[in-house]
C-alpha cells in the first residue's frame, strides 16, 4: 500500500473516532491530542498532516459529515493546506471538482447571521474559512538576537505593517521551545489581540486594573504600552492563570510591575475587562466551536459580560479609562453588551480610539475583523468615565 493511502486509513479512523463528539465537545482539540499521540509510529511530520486534516474537516464539517469515504478524503485533501505535511496526501486525493456547486455560507452556523451578518460577506468568508497564522509579538527594542535565531533554524517572517513589534512566522513551528521565547523576547498573541489596547493607547505611566486577566496575554502587552513607570493589578478567577501570568511576567522582566490581586480594590486609571465570552472570533483557529455554539451560548456569555462590566467599571477613577473587550463578532456580546452598560451607566461615554488600523467604528466600538489584517476576529469598546 503506498504511504498516501495508509495515510488515508489513519484518518479516517482518527475520524471515525471523533465524530460522536464533533458537535458536543467543547475541548475537542484536546480530544484530538490525545488521539494523535495513542497512534503508534506517527512522527511529527505525519501528525502535522492529521491535524491539518482533521481540523479542515471540522472547518468544512456540513460538506463533509453526511459523504461517504472517498467524497470526503477528495474533499478534505483540496481544502487542506498545501504545506511539506500534506503536499503527498493533496498530489494523491485532491479532486478540485469535488467541490463543484457547494454554498461557502453554510460553512457557518445559521443563527451567526442574526448576530453578524457581514461575516457572510465574500470577502470575510475567503478569511473566517482559512486558518489563522501564527502572530508574535516582540518584548525587546532590539529584536536583532530573535531574528539571528529564526535566521538559524530557516525560519521565514515578515513584521506586521500594521503594527510595530508585530511579526508573523510563516513556518509551522513551535516558538516556545526557543531561547527567545525562554528569554522573554517574544510571546505568542494574535495580531488582533495586539490591536485592542494599541486602539486605545494606554498612557505610559498609569495604574491599570486587568480585570480578567487569565494568564496574562494582555497583562504583558500593557505592562509594556505603560513603560516602566506603569502599574498593573491583575485579577481573574483562576488562580492557576494568575501563576502562569506571573511567570510569564518575570520572563518577560515585568513582574516587578505587576501585582495579581484576588480582589481587586480602590481606583485606577484604566480598567481592562478582557470578558469571558463565546470565541466566536477566535473559529478560525478553533474551529469546533461553529459546531457546539448555540444562540443560547451567546446570551448566558452576554449575562456574565454585563455583570463582570458593571462589577469593574466601579474601579475607573474619574476621568479614567475603560477598556472592554472580547474575542467575539457576536452583537449580543458585544455593541449590545456595551449599549446596555452606557444605559444604566450614565457616568460613563464613549471615548475616541487613538488609532482604528483602517477599521471603522461605529458609536460603541470598534471590531477587528479577520479579513483586514489576517487575524481572529476581535471587539474593543473604549469609554471614559465622566469627572463630574
Ligand atoms: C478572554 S479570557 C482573558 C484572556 C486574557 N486577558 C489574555 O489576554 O490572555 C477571559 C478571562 O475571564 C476570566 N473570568 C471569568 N469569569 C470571571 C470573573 N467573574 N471575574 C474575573 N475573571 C473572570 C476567565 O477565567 C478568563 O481567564
Amino acid at each position: 500500500m503506498s504511504i498516501a493511502h495508509s495515510q488515508r486509513l489513519t484518518f479516517l479512523r482518527l475520524l471515525a473516532a471523533l465524530r460522536p463528539h464533533w458537535r458536543s465537545d467543547v475541548a475537542l482539540p484536546a480530544r484530538i491530542q490525545t488521539a494523535l499521540r495513542g497512534e503508534r509510529g506517527v512522527g511529527s511530520r505525519d501528525r502535522r498532516l492529521y491535524r491539518e486534516l482533521l481540523f479542515t474537516t471540522l472547518r468544512h464539517l456540513p460538506w463533509l459529515e453526511h459523504c461517504d469515504d472517498d467524497t470526503l478524503v477528495s474533499r478534505v485533501a483540496t481544502l487542506a493546506a498545501d504545506t511539506r505535511a500534506t503536499h503527498g496526501f493533496r498530489e494523491t486525493f485532491a479532486t478540485p471538482d469535488s467541490l463543484a456547486g457547494l454554498d461557502r455560507t453554510q460553512l457557518l452556523p445559521d443563527w451567526f447571521r442574526a448576530e453578524c451578518p457581514a461575516a457572510f460577506e465574500p470577502h470575510q468568508l475567503d478569511t473566517l474559512l482559512t486558518r489563522a497564522p501564527l502572530w508574535l509579538r516582540l518584548q525587546t527594542d532590539t529584536p536583532d538576537e530573535v531574528f539571528a535565531d529564526w535566521t538559524s533554524r530557516q525560519w521565514q517572517w515578515t513584521p506586521s505593517p500594521t503594527l510595530d513589534g508585530a511579526v508573523r512566522l510563516h513556518d509551522e513551528v513551535d516558538v516556545t521551545q526557543t531561547e527567545p521565547y525562554e528569554r522573554g523576547q517574544i510571546e505568542v498573541q494574535d495580531l488582533g489581540s495586539q490591536l485592542l489596547l494599541a486602539a486605545v493607547a494606554p498612557q505610559p505611566g498609569g495604574r491599570w486594573l486587568d480585570a480578567c486577566a487569565g494568564a496574562g496575554g494582555k497583562t504583558l502587552q500593557l505592562a509594556r504600552l505603560l513603560g516602566p513607570t506603569g502599574r498593573i493589578a491583575a485579577h481573574d478567577i483562576r488562580p492557576a492563570a494568575l501563576a502562569e501570568l506571573q511567570m510569564r511576567a518575570r520572563r518577560a522582566g515585568v513582574a516587578s510591575r505587576i501585582e495579581t490581586t484576588g480582589a481587586p480594590s480602590g481606583l485606577f486609571d484604566g480598567v481592562l475587562v478582557d470578558a469571558p465570552c463565546s470565541g466566536s472570533g477566535t473559529w478560525r483557529r478553533s474551529p469546533h466551536l461553529k459546531w457546539v455554539t448555540t444562540p443560547a451560548t451567546i446570551t448566558r456569555a452576554a449575562t456574565t459580560q454585563r455583570t463582570l462590566l458593571d462589577r469593574f467599571a466601579r474601579h475607573v477613577r474619574p476621568g479614567g479609562q475603560l477598556v472592554y473587550a472580547t474575542c467575539s463578532l457576536c452583537h449580543q456580546e458585544n455593541e449590545a453588551t456595551v449599549a446596555h452598560f452606557l444605559e444604566t451607566h450614565p457616568e460613563f461615554a464613549p471615548a475616541p480610539f487613538a488609532q482604528t488600523f483602517g477599521l471603522t467604528p461605529t458609536s460603541h466600538g470598534l471590531t477587528i475583523w479577520p479579513a483586514a489584517h489576517d487575524t481572529d476576529g476581535f471587539f474593543v469598546a473604549h469609554l471614559r468615565r465622566r469627572t463630574v
